[in-house]
């Protein structure tokens, strides 16, 4: 397997004893409309990414879904997302052969444009559609493609249709528009909502919803938690010993590194229970040497040299925080991060000891919420639900940007 430091992985670059989660995500997507749930970075694209080229891979014959797959993160509105759903559809339905399809569903308006479709590649459309429906509102939207939905039972395959950073999207809508994105989101959510509720039993479609930031938590501080309260949830849980033992001796195998066991084991001690990336970044640091041999003494040295010098690769960790925070928020969520540098600590603890004159226990609950998502800090279940960070390795590397006493390597 290759280092992918920060991108999504497949096939040979997706850590084995992982798989599990394609295999249970395929099979949850048998019965329900799922919203994948886990913070930054563990893994959520990539399981998606996995099922799809595993789709692709097989015959059409052994073929079970068809999927398509929306990366939604830069799209500003209802417009654009519409666009991009309705293009994906009607390259599945040239795909399955089903142009005669497209006719009777959208009409004499439509006829130029799916004679067209059934020569080229969607592609070459991409001016045409736009131009189309360059002034569609959402009502319009839905005339073209609800039927394009609801007749997917017509394809012999199931087709699963999933939006990744769904909820990025969302929070763009409100950047565009202040004023209107609730009204706006209200509308689009209920549409998705209404289309899963007509589904027939042994209905052939199904929505996947995925993305850095917490949907349901979004939805919740909308008020509108209730348009996607039938979606069931699929979780990706942070990884084990016996993951992040297998990354590292499998990265070291693939770039020629000799790791004293001794080494190794201090790595997995510092990404446990978080995500892959750490293990990635720790291998990253450990090639930039250039060297071939690293005793534990020297991983502690490179792991240590490159916390002190700000990793580039968690830096965005912080940044966000800078970006989508107020500064209300951003001084409780330093302060909590600070407090959980010298131990696990109960939220209770840390709203009385630190906050109670700065936030509302609201405010404060939001902002914890809005860390465990970003991947920060976690609820330890096994140690009375006190909140820590996910993994030794933002532990040290938070304690070192700010300069925690005592703590600081
Ligand atoms: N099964 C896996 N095997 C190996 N590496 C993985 C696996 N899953 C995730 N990773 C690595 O972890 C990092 C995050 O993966 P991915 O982008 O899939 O996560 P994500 O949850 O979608 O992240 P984001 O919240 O940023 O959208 C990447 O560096 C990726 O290479
Ligand atoms: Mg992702």
């Amino acid at each position: 397997m290759d280092n992918i430091t920060g991108n999504p992985v497949t096939d040979k670059d997706f850590l084995k004893t992982r798989l599990f989660l394609v295999n249970d995500l395929k099979k949850m997507l048998r019965k329900c409309s799922v919203i994948i749930e886990a913070p930054r970075r563990f893994g959520k694209t990539s399981v998606i990414k996995e099922l799809l080229r595993r789709e692709n891979a097989k015959r059409d014959d052994r073929r079970e879904f068809n999927v398509l797959f929306l990366e939604l993160e830069g799209d500003e509105t209802v417009n654009d997302f519409c666009l991009r759903l309705f293009k994906e559809l009607l390259n599945l339905y040239r795909i399955r052969k089903k142009i005669d399809s497209i006719n009777k569903l959208l009409g004499e308006s439509w006829n130029a444009i799916a004679a067209r479709l059934g020569k080229i590649k969607i592609a070459g459309l991409e001016l045409d559609l736009r131009e189309k429906t360059r002034n569609y509102d959402l009502a319009a939207w839905k005339n073209e493609i609800t039927p394009l939905i609801t007749h997917l039972d017509s394809i012999d395959k199931a087709t699963i249709i999933v939006f990744d950073e769904f909820p990025d999207m969302l929070l763009n809508f409100k950047k565009r528009e202040p004023e209107r994105y609730k009204d706006t989101i209200d509308s689009l959510t209920a549409w998705l909502r209404s289309l899963r509720q007509t589904q027939e039993e042994g209905c052939k479609y199904r929505f996947v919803f995925c993305g850095s930031i917490h949907l349901r938590k979004t939805m919740e501080e909308l008020g509108l938690g209730k348009r996607i309260n039938d979606l069931e949830s699929f979780v990706i849980p942070p990884i084990k010993r016996e993951d992040a033992l297998l990354l590292i001796e499998s990265l070291a195998k693939k770039y020629n590194l000799e790791i004293e066991p001794d080494g190794v084991v201090y790595m997995v001690s510092k990404i446990i229970e978080g995500s892959l990336y750490y293990g990635q970044i720790l291998v990253k640091a450990l090639r930039e040497t250039r060297e071939r041999n690293f005793p534990q003494e020297r991983v502690k040295a490179i792991y240590e040299a490159m916390l002190r010098r700000g990793n580039h690769d968690l830096n965005h960790y912080h940044s966000r925080l800078e970006d989508y925070l107020s500064l209300q928020e951003k001084e409780c969520s330093e302060a909590i991060l600070k407090h959980l540098c010298s131990g696990a600590a109960h939220e209770k603890e840390i709203f009385g000891l630190l906050l109670h004159n700065i936030c509302t226990v609201e405010q404060f609950q939001s902002v914890v919420h809005r860390l465990i998502y970003e991947g920060y800090i976690t609820r330890d279940i096994d140690d009375n639900g006190k909140l820590r960070f996910v993994a030794p390795i933002l532990k040290d590397w938070w304690s070192c940007k700010k300069g925690v006493p005592d703590v600081c390597l």
